[in-house]
């Protein structure tokens, strides 16, 4: 017999009537009917919303659970990838929805990836003007990031996320034993986002993560302690309008100009977010107080997990340009650009200009 599994003290997410707890740890998804129960009493019809991937892995476990706590469910599932967080399948699933029976009383689950969490999330926020939604993130990008803060929406062909609105979960379930099917790519694109909050807020979690890396360490508390960070800037700032929370865009500037001039999928996003990273810290190194050693440091760190930190020539440096300035973070034609002063010490620099934009793409190339 396997030893019980020990319970971890969920993390609560404070934003007053919005608030919610982000439950961690292992076999939770059995338990996950009686938990919305808790949240949810009264609502009883759902649409659990997944992708090709996820559902036949985890889909039923989930029905299964909602429907013992007296819910009523109907599965929704969309081709995995990055492709289908898109505004045509988001009118599918809100199509799907209404042939399902679901009014102002229903709810939506959203069981999968960051994809799923932004486009699950997404139709809940506009869904007959929005109904409660619960997310149960499988990949530890979802976990440690996306499900956490309210952040919903899809891409355009042209730029990411440019479609969206701020709706919170009214809860989270972090089963961590779903990563055990996590493909090797897509379990390594997730350290992006970790390496990332310790870049900008705890420069200690950089040990725990090499730990991980050599198949040491404890997931479980790592994955809590991501999502700690996560709650605490967004209970700063949840609507990312005093740059707090801002300082989650560490890297994302020209990430998500990598990502979307590669063609969505082609890159996944922590790929293209280490691609940032490094373009970042290298500015740091640059233009503020980063030390060279420091910049080594987290170049280092996201090697160790086979993730991107070259950019091939196939990308022109004008494209990412013409695509970094649709980005939400340029604006009237200033950029808030995140810099690191020290590994755990960021801020939002109003100094860069797009030269040092291009300098920072030009080192990506060596
Ligand atoms: P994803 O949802 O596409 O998942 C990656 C792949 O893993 C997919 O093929 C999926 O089917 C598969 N998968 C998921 N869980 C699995 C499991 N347990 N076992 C086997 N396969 C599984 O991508 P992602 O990396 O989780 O999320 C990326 C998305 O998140 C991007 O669109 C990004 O913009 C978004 N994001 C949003 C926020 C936010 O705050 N809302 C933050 C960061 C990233
Ligand atoms: N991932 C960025 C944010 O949630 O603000």
């Amino acid at each position: 017999m396997p030893p019980p599994v020990q319970p971890v003290r969920p993390v609560f997410v404070n934003l007053g009537p919005r608030s919610y707890l982000v439950q961690v740890g292992r076999d939770l998804l059995k338990t996950l009917g009686e938990e919305v129960n808790k949240k949810l009493p009264d609502r009883v019809k759902c649409a659990v919303v997944t992708d090709s991937n996820v559902g036949p892995l985890y889909a039923e476990t989930v029905l299964e659970s909602l429907r013992s706590a007296g819910k009523e469910p109907h599965l929704i599932t969309v081709p995995a990838g990055e492709s289908s967080k898109s505004l045509s399948w988001s009118e599918s699933v809100l199509g799907e929805m209404v042939r399902a029976g679901l009014d102002r009383k229903s709810f939506v689950v959203a069981l999968g990836g960051g994809v799923i969490g932004d486009l699950g999330g997404f139709c809940a926020a506009v869904y007959q003007r929005g109904i409660p939604y619960v997310q149960v993130p499988t990949t530890v990008l979802s976990q440690v990031d996306s499900s956490v803060g309210g952040k919903t929406g899809v891409n355009l062909p042209a730029a990411k996320n440019m479609v969206g609105c701020f709706h919170q979960p009214v809860h989270v379930v972090a089963d961590v034993d779903t990563l055990d099917s996590l493909p090797k790519r897509e379990w390594n694109e997730g350290f992006a986002e970790i390496i990332k909050h310790a870049a900008i807020r705890d420069a200690s979690m950089f040990d725990a993560i090499k730990n991980i890396a050599d198949g040491k360490g404890d997931l479980v508390a790592l994955i809590r302690r991501n999502i700690s960070i996560k709650a605490a800037i967004v209970e700063a700032d949840e609507f990312e309008t005093i740059g707090t929370r801002a300082l989650l865009n560490f890297g994302h500037t020209l990430g998500h100009a990598i990502e979307a001039a590669a063609g969505y999928g082609k890159l996944l996003h922590g790929e293209a977010i280490s691609l940032g990273l490094r373009a970042a810290s290298w500015l740091s190194a640059q233009i503020s107080d980063l030390t060279a050693e420091d910049h080594d440091k987290i170049v280092s760190l996201l090697k160790r997990f086979d993730l991107p930190v070259r950019l091939s020539d196939d990308f022109d440096t004008e494209e990412l340009m013409r695509i970094a300035r649709m980005d939400k973070k340029f604006e009237n034609g200033k950029i808030r650009f995140v810099l690191l002063r020290k590994p755990g010490d960021a801020y939002v620099c109003k100094d860069v200009i797009e030269g040092h934009l291009k300098q920072a793409l030009e080192e990506l190339r060596k």
